[in-house]
């Protein structure tokens, strides 16, 4: 019998996660789009707060690489930055975002891991890559791939991560029910990047609550853990409490990233400091 790590297949997986053409589609697949929203405003105050402390300031353009729904070019946008492209694995995302686009900026097909995919592209001041890499689930995939982010990251820029990324754990967990992705160690991230000629600058929780957790001491995963088979059970049995829950998602979330306390998803920011190594 077959590992069900073997039945992830990213394109056929993204394409039918796409038909549904919302935040859902994207986020967390189990919970109805109106309880998506909560959470991404949950996490977008988060990473506006983490981009303020490290006075990420606007530049000219930015590229946000598989950007789904655009969700994170939008962001940009408020954030000053005119000029936003996007790139997904996805051909119907991308159509989608040309027909309704965020602001200025190209939508382009691309796969991440692919060693071609940016390379018509001038490197960007801003390059964002979120909740993306741990869904490139084969090593040599997420090498190429991190490889990519760095040459399209221009000197002095930033390149912004939100991935599962584990800061107790040395070894990549992979759940065998969840093939579609892998939770990886900081340190890779950082050891590959930092041969590309990039430093890591800050790292943060990028929620605490609107994510699965993913580590920490086993009281606190298994809080965390009730804690979303509630807002699991309210998003589906009680839909008219969906919008008194998600509020209170989001104070909790924020009040928590706040103190730093990191058990789910984490927002990284690298810098390039010296010119990519020639391959
Ligand atoms: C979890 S969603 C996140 C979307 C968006 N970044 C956000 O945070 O809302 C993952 C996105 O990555 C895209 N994707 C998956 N594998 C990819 C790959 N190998 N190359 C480029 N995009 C990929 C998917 O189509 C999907 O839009």
């Amino acid at each position: 019998m077959g590992n069900e790590a073997d039945k992830y297949v990213p394109q056929a997986y993204w394409e039918e996660q796409h038909h549904r053409a919302d935040l859902s589609a994207v986020g967390q697949v189990g919970l109805s789009s109106q309880m998506n929203e909560w959470l991404y405003r949950a996490v977008r105050i988060n990473i506006g707060r983490f981009l303020d402390r490290n006075t990420v300031l606007p530049v000219e353009r930015a590229l946000d690489v598989g950007t789904g729904t655009g969700f994170w070019a939008s962001f940009w946008h408020g954030r000053g930055i005119r000029v936003v492209d996007g790139s997904d694995l996805i051909p119907d995302a991308i159509k989608r975002l040309r027909a309704h686009p965020a602001g200025p900026g190209e939508y382009f097909i691309a796969d991440i891991s692919n060693s071609t995919a940016f390379a018509e592209r001038q490197p960007y001041p801003i390059v964002s890559c979120m909740s993306v890499l741990l869904h490139v689930t084969e090593d040599e995939c997420f090498a190429s791939a991190i490889r990519n982010l760095s040459t399209v990251t221009a000197y002095g820029g930033y390149l912004v991560i939100v991935d599962a990324v584990l800061t107790r754990d040395s070894r990549p967990r992979r759940r065998a029910s969840v093939a579609s992705s892998v939770a990886r160690p900081l340190g890779d991230f950082v050891q590959p990047l930092k041969s590309h000629g990039m430093q890591l600058v800050d790292v943060a929780p990028a929620a605490v609550l609107a994510s699965n957790p993913i580590e920490g001491p086993l009281v606190v995963f298994w809080a965390l853990q009730m804690a979303w088979w509630w807002l699991v059970a309210i998003d589906r049995w009680l839909p008219f409490m969906r919008n008194v829950a998600g509020r209170l998602l989001l104070t909790l979330d924020v009040a928590l990233a706040s103190t730093g306390f990191a058990p789910g998803t984490k927002v990284l920011l690298f810098r390039r400091v010296t010119d990519p190594p020639a391959l």
